[in-house]
């Protein structure tokens, strides 16, 4: 997208708001926002269990068919897309593993969740952003959610233990308490919510499997505490709902000619790597020693029919992964199905992800609910860097500079008292259910908030009711400020 346009906006509200960079002070009547993340939520996991409150919600508010996440399809990458709005290339949170191909340190998922650096390299999640803009934010244990950036702190962060267990639905219920009270009482404006589940269970079980479905009603279940617990705070009228996942997950493929093993490659060997991040799930990343990068790249190029080497420039440009520093000389990914085994196998789930974000079963999904979202409206599918965009529209701040579009997912808005915004896409479609039901109210303006971005084109609206002369003589100062 336009990142100018971004920073013509970010000039704007400069402008208008003078002494930014501090808060504003904007308080009181901006609706909340809360977004809930259900790891490795399949976009079609709920199409063989009942889910009647997930049901419910597509009824009362936004569903998307599927939405499709950053790749590589993993846990801390994705989520970071959907707090940051880019592509993994771009924010630089490439793996689950915190690693340094100097040391060789490489540190697991959860170790990795309080590696600040391994998060604060250069992107300012939505957290810090809103705080910035006068708002209070929490995070509980959504990744990311636990370190500062450029040494802020998320207002309000549970981080979980080591040996946390991610399935006991009672402790779901307490979380969903915890987070009602930080809304309620603490004043939150915007809180992420994690759960690990259903990706455990599927990487167990495998997604086909009974406890992947009885995990599903378990998600289901909880679903329906939650609004059921918005409805008794008070909160249903002011908080937003968005309900969405990072990834979805596949069938391993075990049979003996289905793997993809590095330990009988012929011409391969381990004595011409210096640096090696194999072993998970279809994802690779290899640093050969001094010279030996030609030599190693011929020996692995064809070595499986399943996996798929590349030199990190040839990496393809449409899964935005590969452009960034911490993206080794080599990089590898195999198919649906297949995963990559390095010295010794000691990778055994039964489901696994991290594919190609275009295939069906990484998809995800994406749902939403509140005073703000249209009722019974069914979208085609997106891309999940869109999601930032429509989160800052929501709390009414100004975004960084970002990969996603506003105009993806304006039309899941009810119209705004804001004036022409952007002609639905004609992709839109209602769902059957047809009935609208009564108009909710629209999106209230305080007069403290700060001037929206807008339209598909990213380029910056004014609050409305600025005379367009003043506006054109703004852009135009904007406009020449840049240029000279
Ligand atoms: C890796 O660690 C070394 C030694 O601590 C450090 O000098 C280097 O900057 C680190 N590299 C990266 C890419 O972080
Ligand atoms: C991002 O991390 C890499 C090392 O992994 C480091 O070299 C680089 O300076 C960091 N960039 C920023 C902006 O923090
Ligand atoms: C991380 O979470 C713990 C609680 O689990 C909290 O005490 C701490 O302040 C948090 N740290 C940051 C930097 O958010
Ligand atoms: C291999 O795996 C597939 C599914 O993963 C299975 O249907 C098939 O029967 C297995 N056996 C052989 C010999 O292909
Ligand atoms: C291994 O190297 C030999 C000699 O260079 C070559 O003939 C053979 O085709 C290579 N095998 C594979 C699987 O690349
Ligand atoms: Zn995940």
């Amino acid at each position: 997208m336009g990142h100018s346009a971004v920073l013509l906006t970010v000039a704007l509200a400069s402008l208008l708001a003078p002494g930014a960079g501090a808060p504003v002070g904007r308080q009181g009547s901006q609706n909340k926002l809360l977004l809930v993340s259900f790891d490795g939520f399949r976009w079609n996991y709920d199409q063989d269990v009942q889910t009647p409150n997930l049901d419910a919600m597509a009824r009362d508010g936004v569903k998307a068919r599927y939405m499709t996440p950053a790749f590589a399809t993993m846990t801390s990458p994705c989520h970071f897309t959907l707090v940051t709005g880019k592509y993994i290339e771009n924010h630089g949170v490439v793996h689950n593993m915190f690693y340094n191909t100097t040391t060789k340190v490489k540190l697991p998922y959860h170790a990795t969740l309080g590696i600040e650096r391994w998060w604060d390299n250069g992107s300012v999640p939505i957290w810090i952003t809103a705080q910035r803009q006068g708002l209070k934010t929490g995070s509980f244990f959504y990744p990311g959610g636990n370190v500062t950036y450029q040494g802020v702190a998320v207002t309000l962060s549970r981080k979980e233990g080591i040996l946390h267990n991610y399935k006991n639905e009672k402790e779901w219920r307490a979380n969903i308490d915890t987070v009602m009270r930080w809304f309620t009482e603490e004043k939150l404006d915007l809180v992420t919510l994690y759960f690990g589940e259903p990706d455990s269970t599927g990487h167990k079980y495998g997604p086909e499997s009974q406890e992947r479905k009885e995990m599903v009603m378990q998600v289901d279940r909880t679903v329906g505490y939650l609004r059921d617990r918005i409805r008794q705070s008070g909160l249903d009228s002011s908080l937003n709902l968005i309900i969405t996942s990072d990834h979805g997950m596949t069938t391993v493929r075990k049979n003996a000619s289905d793997l993809v093993e590095f330990h009988r490659f012929p011409n391969f060997t381990f004595k011409d790597i210096e640096f090696e991040l194999l072993d998970y799930g279809p994802n690779g990343m290899l640093l050969p020693k001094e010279g030996m990068l030609e030599k190693v790249y011929e020996a692995l190029k064809d070595a499986h029919p399943k996996l798929h080497v590349y030199r990190k420039e040839t990496f393809p440009k449409s899964l935005h992964y590969a452009n960034n520093p911490r993206i080794t000389p080599l990089l590898m990914y195999s198919d649906a199905g297949y995963v990559i085994h390095g010295r010794v196998n000691v990778q055994f789930n039964n489901g696994e992800h991290g594919f190609d974000n275009e295939v069906m079963d990484m998809k995800t999904i994406f749902r939403a609910v509140g005073p703000s979202f249209k009722r019974g409206l069914e979208v085609e599918p997106f891309e999940s860097v869109h999601v930032y965009e429509l989160m800052c529209r929501l709390l009414g701040i100004v975004p960084e500079a970002n990969d996603g579009l506003l105009s993806t997912l304006l039309p899941t808005l009810q119209d705004t008292s804001q004036g022409p915004l952007s002609t639905p896409l004609p992709t839109l479609q209602h769902t059957s259910q047809g009935s609208l039901g009564t108009p909710l109210p629209t999106l209230q303006h305080t007069s403290h908030r700060l001037p929206r971005t807008t339209d598909g084109s990213g380029s910056a609206l004014l609050p409305s009711g600025w005379p367009t002369l003043v506006t054109g003589l703004l852009v135009a100062m904007i406009l020449l400020g840049k240029v000279a």
